[in-house]
């Protein structure tokens, strides 16, 4: 087991990254407190949520709340089931909620414990691979609204993550590589020697081998860890995150999130935004292919699909909230390992979506 402390504007917490966490009483009992809500969906409910019995059987006072899975139910209706049976189980503001799941469901719990009294504590115990490289870590909380994603939400700290690696076994593939997009994030904007890394793992990582997936996820905490330190709230080098993401989301929404995993969108994301680095002279020539033959690797996809109109996707990247003053701001490299934010003329994103 490894363990990263995150510091943030207001204290600090601990990442465990291991094996065998769930199940590891001495660990988890570090920071329940009161009474204890486990929030999970079906799927994750059904395959972990026995391993958190040892953990639990001291706690008297506990209920668990199973919502249906899936980014369509990450809504203010699932945030009031969360809130509902907090009020059920009478906690109070030592109460504990436990998130057990992906990013759906850490967000959407972490949310709850932001609101209920003002703010209980959540620990979470991400489940997918993006939700334990990225998702868990920094306390980003939200649901969605039906004008957008994340649109309603809250900063708010978990007072632990615990990352089980053994929960990656049984992770659908796509869902999988998908996660493995934002760790070749960390390597491309900030680490170098991640990226090396991560180019002389394929294989390792491919087959989820146990040694590679935790220097992997650890890696990744350290660098997002970093990140959240110097830019809890997100006005400065957080934003450099995003890197991949402004394309990414403009092809989700045109896709109306029923096409691409997150992950996916954003290699492809990432792809484009090496690609107009180099078009602005940026970037080395050649740093594009090497991103592309890396993510190709991971099994990730790397060019738009055809039947994209590029047109359509430039005015949806002109919704990013990064904009202003109606220019399009993306995060651009400026080799492998460094990232910054740059505003970039249409024409020449243009150019990169048609070609
Ligand atoms: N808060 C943040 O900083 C942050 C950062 C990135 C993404 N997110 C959010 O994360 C969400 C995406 O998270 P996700 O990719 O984890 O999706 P998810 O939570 O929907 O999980 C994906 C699927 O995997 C299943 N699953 C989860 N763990 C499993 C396991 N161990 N074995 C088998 N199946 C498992 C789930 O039931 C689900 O069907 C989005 O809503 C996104 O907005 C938040």
């Amino acid at each position: 087991m490894k363990v990263i402390q995150v510091s943030h504007g207001d204290g600090e917490y601990p990442v465990y990254v291991g094996q065998g966490l769930l199940g590891m009483a001495s660990v988890i009992d570090r920071h329940v407190e009161g009474r204890v809500l486990v929030v999970s969906d079906p799927n994750v409910a059904r395959l972990y949520l026995d391993r958190l019995r040892p953990a639990l059987e001291r706690v008297r006072h506990k209920r668990r709340l199973i919502l249906p899975d899936g980014e369509q139910h990450k809504t203010v209706e699932s945030w009031q089931r969360i809130i509902d049976e907090l009020i059920t189980l009478k906690a109070q503001r030592d109460a504990t909620v436990l998130a057990l799941g992906g990013g759906v469901i850490g967000d959407m719990a972490g949310f709850a414990a932001a609101c209920y009294m003002r703010g209980i504590r959540v620990v979470q115990m991400p489940t997918t691979l993006l939700a334990q490289v990225d998702a868990s870590v920094g306390g980003k909380t939200g649901v969605n609204h039906a004008s957008g994603k994340n649109l309603i939400g809250a900063f708010h700290q978990p007072a632990a993550v615990i990352a089980d690696l053994d929960t990656l076994s049984s992770l659908d593939e796509r869902d999988y590589r998908a996660g493995l997009a934002e760790v070749v994030k960390y390597g491309a904007i900030r680490d170098a020697a991640l990226f090396a890394w991560l180019e002389a793992n394929t294989e390792g990582l491919n087959a989820r081998l146990p040694g590679t997936l935790m220097e992997a996820v650890f890696q990744s905490v350290r660098n997002k860890a970093e990140v959240v330190a110097a830019d809890t709230r997100e006005s400065g080098q957080r934003a450099l995150l995003n890197f991949g993401h402004t394309f990414g989301h403009a092809l989700e929404t045109a896709t109306a999130y029923s096409v691409w995993r997150h992950g996916e969108a954003v290699a492809i994301g990432m792809v484009l935004a090496t690609r107009l680095s180099e078009v602005l002279g940026r970037v080395e020539t050649g740093t594009c292919d090497r991103l592309r033959d890396l993510l190709k690797r991971l099994g990730l996809p790397t060019a738009l699909p055809e039947d994209q109109d590029p047109d359509r996707l430039l005015n949806l990247m002109r919704l990013d909230k990064k904009n202003r003053a109606d220019q399009i701001r993306l995060i651009l490299l400026d080799t492998i390992g460094k990232a910054s934010i740059v505003p970039c003329p249409a024409d020449d994103i243009r150019e990169v979506l048609h070609s």
